[in-house]
């Protein structure tokens, strides 16, 4: 019997790639460490029974119209708003993530933005690199404290528990704002839910940690901003369309919020000329939330695991879309 025909999108760790080896034909877009592009991608797709996709490439209805084989999209990554999972899950096509296994590692960045954040970590060290260190003095690069300080979190989900967990070792107090209460979570990690105006005038620091979804869309843009306090800090390890980008420039340049910390943007990659660099205070770091090797290398391996079970008429584990299954795939 032929084994499935499987496109992988990028070079990807070795034990994910022996998994899908071992059971499919795998072609892979490895030329460069950069997606693959557009045109290329729906070519390549004709054919294949599954994808094995990152966050960087957009499968859209227009590309899942070139893949009348397709059965089965698995994604590196647990959000999947670069999926159209609409069209997906009416052409039958069944699309796994991998939640879970990444919680504790972008927890840990997100509390690292913070602290990076509030006490100036990468302005610091660029001062000192850059010679400027001449002597100690007793205002110098001061920032803002974290231990006993209130964290507003948006988003109460894995990876706001997780960040909630930290911050009860540094006795903060937490506020949360999701759509549905968690109940559960609020026992857990002693939160108490609000709403998103009192949220965002009661912390010190507010986190975004929502899925991007449309109605999440900018949903800190310039009257939320203005709700904060001058000393308050936003930390985005989300996804960036969350946060208006510009209302936020505006309101680090007129000192209406004290710092920020991004790990996501509205346009990824971002690089010289973008306005946010001309910034002091605002650590900005290149999408590495879920970036340490075990996480890395698990999620790979997960989101392999998936799209072999889901292309050898196994359910996969992690389905965005369990309707699909269910109709038969
Ligand atoms: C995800 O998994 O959605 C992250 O953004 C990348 O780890």
């Amino acid at each position: 019997m032929s084994k499935p025909s499987v496109l992988i999108t990028r070079k990807i760790p070795e034990p994910a790639l022996q998994i899908l080896q071992k059971h499919c034909d795998c072609e892979i877009w490895e030329e460069t460490d950069t997606p693959v592009p557009r045109d290329v991608l729906k070519e390549k797709i004709q054919g294949k029974d599954g994808l094995y996709v990152l966050i960087t490439d957009r499968v859209d209805a227009e590309l899942m119209d070139q893949a009348t084989s397709l059965k089965v999209i698995s994604t590196m990554s647990v959000g999947y708003d670069h999926i159209d999972i609409h069209t997906a899950s009416q052409k039958g096509i069944a699309v796994t993530h991998t939640p879970g296994v990444l919680t504790e590692t972008t927890a840990d960045l997100t509390f690292a933005l913070m602290m990076a954040a509030a006490r100036r970590i990468t302005e610091s060290e660029r001062y000192l690199r850059e010679g400027k260190w001449e002597t100690w003095s007793p205002m110098q690069l001061t920032g803002q404290d974290i231990y006993g300080k209130t964290l507003g979190i948006i988003g109460m989900g894995r990876i706001g528990e997780a960040v909630a967990r930290r911050a009860t070792g540094f006795d903060m107090k937490i506020l949360y704002h999701n759509r549905n209460r968690n109940e559960a979570a609020e026992k857990r990690v002693n939160a108490s839910h609000v709403s998103l105006q009192t949220l965002l005038k009661e912390s010190d620091y507010v986190c975004v940690l929502t899925p991007l979804t449309p109605e999440t869309h900018h949903l800190i843009g310039e009257a939320e901003l203005s709700l904060m306090k001058p000393s308050a800090i936003l930390i985005n390890s989300s996804r960036g369309p969350t946060v208006d980008e510009q209302a936020l420039y505006r309101a680090l340049k007129e000192k209406k919020i004290w710092a920020a910390g991004l790990d996501v943007y509205e346009k990824e990659p971002i690089g010289p000329g973008h306005p946010l660099l001309e910034l002091d205070r605002i650590v900005l770091l290149p999408h590495i939330g879920s970036a340490s090797i075990e996480t890395r290398t698990r999620m790979a391996v997960m989101a392999a695991e998936d799209l072999v079970a889901g292309l050898t008429g196994q359910k996969p584990v992690h389905l965005v879309n369990p309707e699909v299954w269910n109709q038969g795939t």
